[in-house]
Order: C-alpha cells, then sequence, then structure tokens
C-alpha cells in the first residue's frame, strides 16, 4: 500500500501535458488513468506521462474504482458536464478555469459537490503562485500604505487562430475574457475584493468573437484598469498602486516569480521561485485538502470561483459579449 493519491486526467490537450508534467513532480501523486475522445490520443499521452491506463472516452475514467481525483482539462464550455459527471461518480475534482462558462453553470457544479460531499476546486493556478501570495502580505500589511489603483493586463497576438477552435469560437466560449481575461479579473479581485461598479468595453472580429476588452473596476476607494485581447503581444507586467508606494509584478506577471516594491524611498526586489511549470501549487492544495478531508479549499474556495465567474458574466453583459448557447 502507498499513501499515494490517485489522479486521473480528461481532455489531453496543451494544459493536460504541461499538468502532468508537473504532476510528475509531486511524490504523493500518480497519474493512474487519462481519458480522451481519442483512444490514439490517450494512448500516446500515457506513454509519455507514465499514466498506467489510458480511456477513449471519458465515462470509463469516471467509473475507474482506482482513481480519486480527475483534473479536467477539456474545453470552457466541456467543464460543467465533465465535472458534473465526475462529481455525480463521487470523484473529487481539479476543474480548468473559468470553472464553467456563466455563474449559473458554476452555481450548478457548486451545488453538485456540496451535495456529493466531494472535494472540487476552480484550477486557478496564479491564486497559489508562492510571488503572488507573498505580494498579498505585503500589501495587507501595508506596505504600499492603502491600495488605490492597479494596473493588470494579459494579451497575445492570436487573431490568426482556427477560427472554429477554442480560442475564437464562441460556441466554444471563445474569445479572450474567459481564457486570459479572468487572469487580471482575478488580480483586482484577489487585492481589492468585488467592486462596487463595473465598466466594460470591447471589440469583435467579423466573426462575432470578442477580441479586445477593456474593463475599469470602481470601488468606493480604488479603481483598477483591466484589459485582455488577442489582438497583439503585451509586456505583461502588472501594477499596483498605494497611498505610499507601488509594486510591480514582474512578467509574465500572472505567473511571476519577483516583484518590486518601491516604497518610502527604497526598492526591494522579492524572489518566490515556483515549482515545476507553476502547477505543483495547486496540486499540493488539492493534496492538502484531500488529506484534511477538506471539501473546498480555504485559499480558492467555491466562494471565489463562484465571485469570479459572476464578475465575468457581468463585464460580458456590460461589453455585449454573448455565447451562442446562452441565447
Ligand atoms: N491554467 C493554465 O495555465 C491554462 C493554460 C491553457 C489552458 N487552460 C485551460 O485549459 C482548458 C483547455 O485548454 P487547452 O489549451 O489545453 O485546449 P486544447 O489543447 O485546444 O484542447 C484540450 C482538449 O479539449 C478537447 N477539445 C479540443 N477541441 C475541442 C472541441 N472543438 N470540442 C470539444 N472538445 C474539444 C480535447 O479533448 P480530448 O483529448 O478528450 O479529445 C482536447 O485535447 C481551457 O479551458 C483553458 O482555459 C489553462
Amino acid at each position: 500500500m502507498t499513501n499515494k493519491i490517485h489522479w486521473g486526467i480528461l481532455g489531453l490537450g496543451k494544459i493536460a501535458h504541461k499538468f502532468a508534467r508537473d504532476l510528475a513532480l509531486v511524490s504523493s501523486a500518480e497519474l493512474t488513468a487519462v481519458a480522451s475522445s481519442s483512444k490514439e490520443r490517450a494512448l500516446a499521452f500515457a506513454q509519455t506521462h507514465g499514466a498506467t491506463v489510458a480511456y477513449g472516452d471519458y465515462s470509463s475514467l469516471y467509473q475507474d474504482e482506482k482513481v480519486e481525483v480527475i483534473y479536467i482539462a477539456g474545453v470552457h464550455t466541456d467543464h460543467h458536464a465533465h465535472s458534473c459527471a465526475a462529481l455525480a461518480a463521487g470523484k473529487a475534482v481539479l476543474c480548468e478555469k473559468p470553472l464553467g462558462i456563466n455563474a449559473r453553470e458554476v452555481k450548478e457544479m457548486i451545488a453538485l459537490a456540496q451535495g456529493n460531499n466531494v472535494f472540487f476546486m476552480e484550477a486557478l493556478w496564479s491564486r497559489f503562485n508562492p510571488a503572488l501570495r507573498a505580494l498579498k502580505i505585503e500589501v495587507e500589511d501595508e506596505k504600499i500604505g492603502d491600495l488605490r489603483h492597479i494596473q493588470a493586463s494579459f494579451s497575445m497576438a492570436r487573431l490568426d487562430e482556427d477560427p472554429d477552435g477554442r480560442i475564437l469560437n464562441t460556441a466554444l466560449g471563445g474569445g479572450s475574457l474567459l481564457d486570459i481575461g479572468i487572469y487580471p479579473v482575478f488580480l483586482a479581485y484577489f487585492f481589492l475584493g468585488m467592486p462596487e461598479e463595473i465598466i466594460a468595453k470591447a471589440h469583435f472580429n467579423a466573426q462575432g468573437t470578442e477580441i479586445q476588452t477593456s474593463i475599469i473596476f470602481h470601488y468606493p476607494q480604488a479603481q483598477a484598469q483591466l484589459y485582455s485581447g488577442l489582438a497583439h503581444p503585451l509586456k505583461m507586467e502588472a501594477k499596483l498602486f498605494g497611498t505610499t508606494g507601488e509594486a510591480t509584478i514582474h512578467p509574465i506577471w500572472h505567473e511571476t516569480e519577483s516583484f518590486t516594491l518601491n516604497a518610502a524611498g527604497q526598492e526591494t526586489t522579492a524572489t518566490h521561485p515556483k515549482q515545476g511549470l507553476g502547477y505543483v501549487h495547486e496540486i499540493q492544495e488539492v493534496h492538502f485538502c484531500l488529506k484534511e478531508n477538506q471539501k473546498e479549499s480555504s485559499l480558492w474556495s467555491h466562494r471565489d470561483s463562484l465571485n469570479l465567474i459572476s464578475l465575468l458574466d457581468e463585464i460580458r453583459e456590460k461589453a455585449g459579449i454573448r455565447f451562442p448557447q446562452e441565447s
């Protein structure tokens, strides 16, 4: 007998490969089974990452008695169905961001997890990033005074993606907002909480997919300027401004390893290396919760996931970003 936690991975695309690489760095984790809509892809993935079993369908993974926790890594629009099926089968679930495409989906997923008394968490990996966690402590200690302003953007040049693929296809929740805009929205939420008002404006491509969105979060005593887009690359630095100083989160800010504080005439840079590609930290949180018999993370709770998707819903409403399955 081992004390290992037995993982399954569902949806074997780009992020699943990165995640499996980091799972291999966690000594208490075992990759037991993987599942894809393609048996061929499952076999190749299992061989690359050392999984014992490769399924060419998803239901076999839900029924695999050895698997304790399933990492859901399909496209946004499948997160709800895949997570619900896994949770209904009694599996713990770590589901990629965004947890669902809207708050209605996320509420249903959380209700199912809570009703079945099984662990459920959104794989919002930046929440577990060591440097961002350290910066949060500095800001709470008022090292830059009262936090008054955040500037955070996430943009890449992806306009030439396959129009039917998950990045640009609205039927798959495509557009910048749910894929990468979620990170600046997360950062504002992480440091400032829920805003009292949101202003948002978007540009769309010829096929009606949102490709640029500017957002203002208005708080009683602060504002956040957020941006996400698929039209151009960006330096990927984020900034926090307080009444007595500022913090710069170094590129690539949502997976950073360092930040610089400029306060009281002094500049200090703190470095907090991440383990592996950075997914190790969310995996360790899942293991901690499972070992402690906690059904949700206290660091990224069900309420946090619901708040985050509610913010994204409101931005979409303000900016006129719609998905066909919602009309
Ligand atoms: N945390 C992070 O750093 C990070 C980074 C990238 C992406 N993500 C998230 O991870 C999820 C997957 O992203 P990815 O870049 O890995 O995607 P991807 O490589 O395009 O596809 C992932 C998997 O989704 C399924 N799939 C692909 N196209 C589909 C379609 N048209 N209809 C139904 N299923 C389809 C396939 O599963 P099968 O193998 O079963 O066929 C595919 O292997 C997204 O929700 C994204 O937000 C997170």
